[in-house]
């Protein structure tokens, strides 16, 4: 069970250099984070494997990377200037300002305590506005895209004629989205920059409970695959007052977020031909599918996973999070603070460590680590002892850490210590690199 809070893993990544505040040496931009190293491989891994499991691993998606910015006509289109809006409301005392439906009106402001005085809820629209060229008149107005779906629809007929992909297929994309958050926050939950990993699922109306019903499955399956803890996930299916305006049904998978309960990880939603009937209409473009099998022509239905990166990252971090007391080589037992990340997600793989830092040791600790870098992220460290720097490794999920001792001169072995299990063993340097690739099993 992970004993994180999500206090305990905003410190661990402050205090690893895995996320930190943007802008910090100016005080910071609210909201607004930043990815160390640690953190970007991290958020990379999970963006990797997301993109293995969805695109290369399968025959019916292909990929995409489509602008950031679209044509406004985009956002008209799709109902997001009229409807992508949340209710915003103002304590009439300290003017700060809330989403509606985050608190509870009847109770006193969050903030200054008086109240409740609330203004009458107004719909915010939470896209960011600017503007393309050196004009700045509403002529000119562009939006930062609110999610990266938009440019799968509107390429649909491109992608598809090109790749020659047949209904049933998807369009995946990861990329940036921006929306203006009245409240963001939980650290990387909720913020007014973040990645989207969407995948449009074109199928034949009639067939599109069946493929939602699919990807329920094939969703939930990727998380627990990737070590998620079962329990810890649902599925929730949204009322109907929750739908958004271009969904028939929508299910989201939740996470049971310590201090926060079970929250949106990610949303399936079928948006059934909503979208690419609108862009028709707009652009006056014919984006139906002709089946040449059935000789039938429609437009399709659209069944859409969508999973935020940092929202995925940080469950994957609060999830592999433990405190657990570990012996120590005097006999003693220490409390240790482990990520008991999947390997696959894992920012480092290996760590190297010579037992010292004597000179000795050093020409074939580098050589063993260049060899290993040359086939998995590999981290070198030689300061503190050896105990404080498996602890290191522990807190950051290295599964495995290899040290060179004395002995490794002489027996040509070095030892390998289990991050999970702790359990250390005898590996010839020969075989280390094939025992490596075997225990990582990447
Ligand atoms: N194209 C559909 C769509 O964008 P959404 O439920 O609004 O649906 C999908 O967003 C996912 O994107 C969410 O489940 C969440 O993981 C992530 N997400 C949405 N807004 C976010 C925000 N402000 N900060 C971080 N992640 C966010």
């Amino acid at each position: 069970m992970s004993h994180a809070t999500i206090e305990t893993i905003v410190n661990l990544c402050k205090r690893r250099g895995i996320v930190f505040p943007s802008s910090e040496i100016y005080g910071g931009l609210r909201s607004a984070w930043d990815w160390g190293p640690l953190g970007i491989e991290l958020k990379r891994n999970v963006k990797n494997a997301w993109w293995h499991r969805m695109v290369h691993q399968r025959d019916d998606v292909v990929g995409l990377e489509s602008s950031i910015l679209m044509s406004p006509k985009v956002w008209e289109a799709s109902g997001h200037v009229a409807t992508f809006t949340d209710p915003l409301v103002e304590c009439t005392n300290c003017h700060h300002r809330f989403r509606a439906d985050h608190i509870d009106l009847s109770r006193n402001c969050p903030d200054c305590g008086q109240g409740p005085s609330w203004t009458e809820p107004r719909q915010f629209n939470l896209m960011f506005k600017t503007h393309m060229g050196p004009v700045e008149d509403s002529s000119h107005a562009v939006y930062l895209r609110p999610e990266t779906a938009q440019g799968m629809f509107v390429d649909f007929q491109t992608v598809q004629s090109t790749s020659r992909k047949k209904i049933p297929f998807g369009i995946a994309q990861q990329g940036k989205s921006f929306r203006n958050e009245i409240t963001p926050g939980n650290f990387v939950f909720r913020t007014r920059e973040f990645e989207q990993m969407e995948m449009e699922f074109f199928v034949k109306p009639g067939t599109d409970d069946k493929w939602l019903d699919y990807w329920l499955k094939e969703r939930v399956d990727w998380f627990t695959d990737l070590g998620m803890t079962p329990d810890n996930i649902r599925l929730r299916e949204h009322e109907s007052d929750e739908l958004s305006h271009y969904a028939k049904r929508t299910y989201d998978i939740e996470y049971q977020f310590p201090g926060m309960g079970w929250s949106e990880l990610e949303g399936i939603a079928n948006r059934t031909d909503f979208d690419l009937k609108a862009h028709a209409e707009h652009s006056k473009q014919d984006l139906s599918y002709f089946d040449s099998e059935t000789e039938e022509r429609y437009v399709p239905y659209v069944i859409e996973p969508a999973l935020g990166v940092e929202r995925a990252t940080l469950a994957f971090l609060i999830d592999a999070y433990r405190e657990e007391e570990a012996p120590t080589a005097s006999g003693k037992v220490e409390k240790r603070t482990v990520l008991r990340l999947h390997h696959k997600l894992a920012p480092s793989k290996v760590a190297v460590l010579p037992l010292s830092k004597n000179a000795d040791l050093t020409p074939l600790a580098e050589k063993l680590a260049a060899e290993i870098r040359s086939k998995f992220v590999t981290d070198y460290d030689v300061a503190g002892s050896i105990g404080r720097r498996y602890r290191r490794q522990d807190e950051v999920g290295t599964p495995f850490c290899v040290t060179v001792d004395f002995d490794s001169l002489e027996d040509n072995q070095v030892t390998v210590r289990d991050r999970d299990s702790m359990e250390q063993e005898r590996i010839s340097i020969g075989e280390l690199l094939a025992y490596l690739e075997k225990r990582l099993n990447l």
